[in-house]
């Protein structure tokens, strides 16, 4: 068994700034199922939305964060959050993260950091670096981290389930002990113990057949929290990005935002505009209204994609802004200097998650959950554009007080080996990758960005019966990373459906034709679900 002071599980922005934070207090270890820099943060293209200008104001950006959460954010977390950002930015500035800068006109040269605009603010107030802010967070945070004698990463080491002491058969309150987790070059599944777990495992944009998410983003820790009694909320609420590269050769490739936000406009394919029919902002509108204005044109259209045009913004300014969209979309033959860009709407960001405070806290005694995890209340029922990576850093931070300040010592608790079926049976892979298959075209089919109670139940009873088929393979093989994906993207599915068929109206990113209006009664309900013991 392995002992530590801090498991950290997932090597994003949220678990990098966390142990960064404790690693001076205890011995950390960084549990990562690839190599370290694969993270939802490494592809985050916009940035970071903070309150650092004098045009700006706290009270403006939580009133646009109100706005696009529709209701549902807890407005003293987003207070927090927000208020607590600009601190936090200095600090990534400190250890050695380059943001954009701009001259400042008319100075003589002086420089300040330049701020993008995305869908959904009222001012431009986007941090970032190019259009690979999430790339460069995550080398400063990771050459911070490689000087940290008490930090260790374990790079290809997926987690398995959660030790809990209810689990383990103890009364009293549930405390988190640690972690199984599978070493995946040998196979073997090694035993974690610490006093405090943090999850920040990202979300499950894996779920859905189309997403911008890279391939480790399977709802790991949502899945397993929700096996370990954690209370998990708001699941109904996926964001999908309105703007995926739509590219035969693409896989899950991000059109930032910040493309509309310097001036990129929607066509159909025959390049008309639609989006003044939509919303006053048109192509900048929150993007619940841009993805469904998307998915309604295509299908009124029958196109398979539609047109992001920027080529009216001078060459020269599209290749220094966005060098990465530019050379990415070069390689499949797009000039988008020249040329408009095709693009699909895809599974973006999970606004649920795992039920905590704004200082990461779970229901499970030892157990945190922070960045896109986590459901603070930040994003209510739709994220406002680059709050994702200042609410990672901020709780982050908070949690990292919080755990410091509660001084946890190891539990007294005896924690038993992983016991794992023995069968190795290859030719039954099959039945995982069918089922991996099958849940992603079952949730964009049936759960995707327009709902009806119809295709939910669908859902509902296709994913009980994959549930029965996974548990069946679970408990007769060997572990495997697939299997246990497979398992937890099968949660999550449960889980998605489960909150979109207790939501009896349409709200922010979850629209169901049954109920197409929003309902004053739900206006400040969260959906929670907590399993049956
Ligand atoms: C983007 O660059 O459009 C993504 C920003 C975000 O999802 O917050």
């Amino acid at each position: 068994m392995k002992q530590f002071d801090f498991l950290v599980l997932g090597s994003g922005i949220a678990g990098l700034s966390f142990a960064l934070k404790v690693a001076p207090h205890g011995r950390v270890a960084i549990i990562t199922k690839k190599d370290r820099a694969e993270s939802n943060t490494n592809y985050a293209q916009g940035g970071i939305a903070a309150v650092t200008s004098k045009e700006d104001s706290f009270e403006l950006h939580v009133r646009d964060t109100l706005e696009a959460g529709a209701g549902l954010c807890k407005e003293a977390a987003v207070r927090t959050i927000i208020e607590e950002g600009p601190a936090r930015i200095a600090e990534l500035i400190e250890l050695g993260m380059h943001f954009t800068e701009r001259a400042i006109p008319r100075s003589h040269g002086a420089r300040e950091l330049d701020l993008g605009k995305e869908g959904g603010h009222s001012k431009r107030r986007i941090l970032h670096a190019k259009d690979i802010t999430g790339r460069e967070i995550e080398r400063a945070l990771l050459a911070a981290v490689a000087d940290q004698p008490n930090i260790t990463i374990f790079e290809n080491h997926l987690a398995i389930n959660l030790i809990t002491s209810q689990k383990l058969g103890y009364v009293g309150d549930n405390q988190c002990l640690g972690v199984y987790v599978l070493e995946m070059q040998s196979g073997q599944v090694e035993t974690f113990a610490a006093p405090v777990t943090v999850l920040a495992t990202g979300g499950c944009g894996k779920v859905y057949l189309y997403t911008t998410n890279p391939d480790v983003a399977t709802g790991d820790g949502v899945a397993m929290a929700w096996r370990a009694g954690a209370a998990v909320a708001n699941m109904e609420f996926v964001q999908f990005h309105p703007t995926c590269l739509y590219h035969p050769k693409a896989k899950s490739f991000l059109i930032s935002e910040a493309v509309r936000g310097e001036g990129g406009v929607l066509k159909s394919m025959e390049g008309v505009e639609f989006m003044d029919k939509a919303h006053p902002l048109k192509s900048l509108a929150p993007r619940d209204i841009v993805a469904r204005a998307i998915d309604s044109e295509m299908k009124r259209t029958g196109a398979d994609y539609v047109l992001l045009d920027i080529t009216q913004k001078p060459a020269r300014f599209i290749i220094d802004r966005f060098p990465n969209i530019y050379q990415t979309c070069l390689s499949y033959g797009i000039d988008i200097t020249k040329e408009p860009i095709p693009v699909v709407p895809a599974a973006h960001y999970q606004c649920g998650g795992v039920l905590t405070n704004v200082d990461g806290e779970t229901e499970i005694g030892g157990l945190y959950a922070v960045g896109e995890v986590a459901c603070t209340g930040l994003h209510g029922a739709n994220r406002l554009a680059s709050n994702s990576l200042l609410e990672a850093m901020v709780c982050a931070h908070r949690a990292s007080k919080h755990v410091i300040a509660h001084q946890p010592k190891p539990a007294d608790f005896k924690i038993p080996p992983w016991h794992s079926g023995n069968a190795l049976n290859p030719d039954e892979m099959v039945v995982v990758s069918h089922n991996w298959d099958e849940i992603r075209r079952l949730l964009w089919d049936y759960v995707g960005i327009v709902r009806t109670n119809k295709r939910l139940q669908r859902a509902r009873n296709r994913i009980a019966n994959l549930q029965g088929e996974i548990q069946e393979y679970y408990w007769d093989f060997i572990v495997t990373s697939d299997l246990l994906e497979l398992r937890n993207l099968a949660t999550v599915a449960e889980l998605i459906v489960e909150c979109a068929l207790r939501r009896p109206e349409s709200r922010g990113l979850h629209y169901n034709l049954d109920y197409p209006q929003s309902n004053p009664d739900w206006a400040q309900q969260d959906t929670v679900l907590r399993k049956s013991p």
